[in-house]
């Protein structure tokens, strides 16, 4: 079935405190953006791919990341929006487009943040095999740290099970019938969620408001981090260097 991507590069990088936007910084000489297209454009798995930037970067990035580095699937360069689930509804709606052919409609949808730049071909099959038997997953590591619920006075209110907290990573993957619905039905209930104070700050979480199917969590790697703040980019340096 047909495979899509959807990178995100179209966030502010505000926690990055880095005059040159998170997406563009460079990272071994290649700009951090690089690394998960080259993994989407190497993948047996991925068939195309959907980029979703700054609307005012969009001629940069067809020029000097697309053109350049010849990203061959990358089929559209998209304007995103103010929060990540508006970047990743803009996309969805190029895929259940006017101009999606049948074969979309049949197919799956990775979306991947571009900040993630350590996304493995072995992440993508593992996650390919389980969207193919569940419809929705996403990849996630067991929590090492001990995580605790705190209360608005910044003290401990429960502390739940170790054995049951994953970190979730992407590729968050499902069927694109699925994730396209939900995420409209994320946009015409926007309103009524943000009056319950309800916040969905993954796809996953989009799918587990508005549809009965379970997300199945798949084991990917603790090298999968997503670059937030400085220290996780000399970490990737780091790992970049150990890779060589
Ligand atoms: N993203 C996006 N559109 C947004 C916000 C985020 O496409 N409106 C993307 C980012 O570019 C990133 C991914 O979603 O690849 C994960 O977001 P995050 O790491 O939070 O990046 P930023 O939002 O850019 O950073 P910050 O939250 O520190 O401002
Ligand atoms: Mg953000």
């Amino acid at each position: 079935k047909r495979c899509t991507a959807v990178v995100l590069a179209a966030g502010s990088g505000k926690r990055m405190k880095s005059s040159v936007a998170k997406q563009f910084i460079q990272l071994d000489g290649k700009p951090l953006i690089w690394y998960a297209l080259r993994a989407m454009e190497d993948s047996e798995i991925i068939d195309d791919c959907i980029l979703v930037t700054g609307e005012e970067d969009i001629p940069y990035v067809r020029r000097e990341i697309v053109g350049k580095y010849g990203f061959g699937k990358v089929d559209a360069v998209i304007a995103g929006g103010a929060e990540r689930c508006f970047s990743v509804a803009n996309a969805l709606q190029v895929i259940a487009g006017e101009k999606m052919k049948a074969a979309n409609r049949d197919g799956y949808v990775f979306i991947h943040d571009g900040a993630r730049p350590f996304l493995t071909e072995e992440i993508l099959r593992d996650t390919y095999r389980a969207v193919e038997t569940y419809h929705a997953c996403v990849a996630a590591v067991p929590s090492k740290d001990t995580v605790k619920i705190a209360d608005v006075s910044g003290f401990v209110a429960a502390t739940p099970a170790r054995e049951l907290l994953w970190s979730i990573q992407t590729p968050q993957v499902f069927e694109t019938k699925l994730i396209v619905k939900a995420y409209e039905m994320l946009l015409e209930k926007w309103d009524s969620l943000r009056e319950q104070g309800i916040v969905v700050t993954d796809d996953a979480g989009v799918v587990e408001l508005f549809s009965d199917t379970k997300v199945k969590l798949v084991t990917a790697s603790y090298g999968n981090i997503k670059i937030t703040t400085p220290e996780d980019l000399a970490i990737a340096e780091k790992l970049l260097s150990g890779m060589k």
